[in-house]
């Protein structure tokens, strides 16, 4: 190993897990059309949260019969509203493996206080037994654990004829990962992620059944107006048409229209996820030379193509040593571990890294590792 700086830089060094890297070729003049200092309610306002919704379905490809909404506060708000406005109809199982699935857990079982809800969880590094889910019960999960690394592999072990819903957080897997969504009912997730857009605002998608739930139920708590989905026993209609339930800010509404409109001209769906799985193999390709570093997810099979998390051999410090040598020269920013995971890195390898950019950190990484073991 060697002292001596890698010659190459990445030319973007945006390597954090959300806000992650804006598109290849994104300037603040891609925002010039936005509908700034007008209301969203405005014929105009309207139109662009309506083109906003109809370029997530195209690109997302989400099937004609599941409805799309903008809604407050991010991925957790968007999740938040799932889970208070549907749950309570039936038992829930909660499954979790890293930080953000054990707060939706946490969310249900210390907050709505639900007595009907299990937990099928598993640490770092691992998925649960997805064999131990009963699908006559509603279920909770996290698509992609964005602070572990690991994701479900596919929807196979979702019954296409389950009798609850399916509740899932995609943040760190839509447009990167492949998701049947006739095997969900409910998705969510935020701009900030694999598109790279602005965080605030989070996405509602709702299949016929969580409309049907959402129309047949009404939870035993009260629901505060930024959760309201419905309206007299019926969907509010108007929220997955671009009439939002308080103010957005039309500058982040442009940004993700921008960012959808640069995932079209990519290719679309099939495109981002190849990009995020050339990433992915970079990193691979790197932890198969250097026997110190390992993946934290152990299945390779579960192995997240966004959120790649690993682990390094030597002392607990090693990789936050790394992580600073890697941001004082401009090559890596955000890349250490979540502050709840094992220590390690975090490299995100969504559809907005250029691959050429994540060649050229790998020796970096090489001599960050050196320096940081260095006595
Ligand atoms: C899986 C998962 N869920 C929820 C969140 C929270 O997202 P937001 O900040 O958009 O609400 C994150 C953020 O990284 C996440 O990775």
């Amino acid at each position: 190993m060697t002292d001596q700086k890698p010659a190459l830089r990445p030319a973007c060094a945006n390597f954090s897990s959300g806000p992650c890297a804006k598109f290849p070729g994104w300037t603040p003049e891609k925002l010039k059309d936005a509908v700034v200092g007008r209301s969203h309610r405005s014929s105009l306002g309207k139109a662009r949260l309506k083109k906003a919704i109809e370029l997530t379905r195209e690109v997302l490809e989400v099937p004609a019969d599941y409805k799309i909404g903008i809604v407050p506060a991010s991925d957790t708000g968007a999740v938040e509203m799932a889970l208070w406005s549907l749950l309570g109809s039936r038992p829930v199982d909660m499954v979790a493996w890293e930080s953000f699935g054990d707060g939706w857990v946490s969310d249900v079982m210390k907050q709505l206080k639900l007595k009907d809800a299990r937990k099928i969880t598993a640490g770092y590094g691992d998925l649960p037994d997805l064999k131990q889910i009963d699908f006559s019960h509603d279920v909770v999960f996290t698509w992609n654990g964005t602070t572990s690394g690991v994701r479900v592999p596919d929807a196979s072990w979702i019954p296409a004829n389950r009798e609850g819903l399916t509740i899932c957080d995609a943040t760190s897997s839509a447009f990167a990962q492949e998701m049947d969504f006739t095997k969900l009912d409910v998705v969510t997730f935020s701009w900030q992620k694999v598109l790279g857009g602005e965080g605030a605002h989070g996405v509602l998608i709702l299949s016929p059944r969580a409309i049907e739930r959402l129309e047949s139920y009404v939870p035993a708590w009260p629901l505060p107006k930024i959760f309201r989905l419905t309206s007299g026993g019926k969907l509010i209609a108007g929220i997955f048409e671009g009439e939002t339930i308080n103010t957005p800010s039309m500058l982040c509404v442009e940004d993700y229209v921008v960012s959808l409109e640069w995932a079209k001209a990519v290719g679309g769906l099939k495109a981002l996820r190849a990009r995020a799985d050339a990433n992915a193999s970079v990193i691979d390709a790197w932890v198969a030379r250097n026997k110190f570093a390992h993946h934290l997810a152990k299945v390779p099979g579960t192995r997240s193509n966004t959120s790649v998390c690993l682990t390094l051999d030597g002392a607990e410090d090693v990789s936050k040593k790394m992580v600073k040598l890697l941001e004082a020269e401009g090559v890596a920013y955000d890349i250490g571990a979540y502050r709840d995971a094992p220590p390690g890195l975090r490299i995100w390898c969504g559809a907005t890294v250029e691959t050429k950019d994540l060649e050229a950190l790998m020796p970096w990484l090489d001599w960050a590792y050196a320096k940081a073991t260095a006595v």
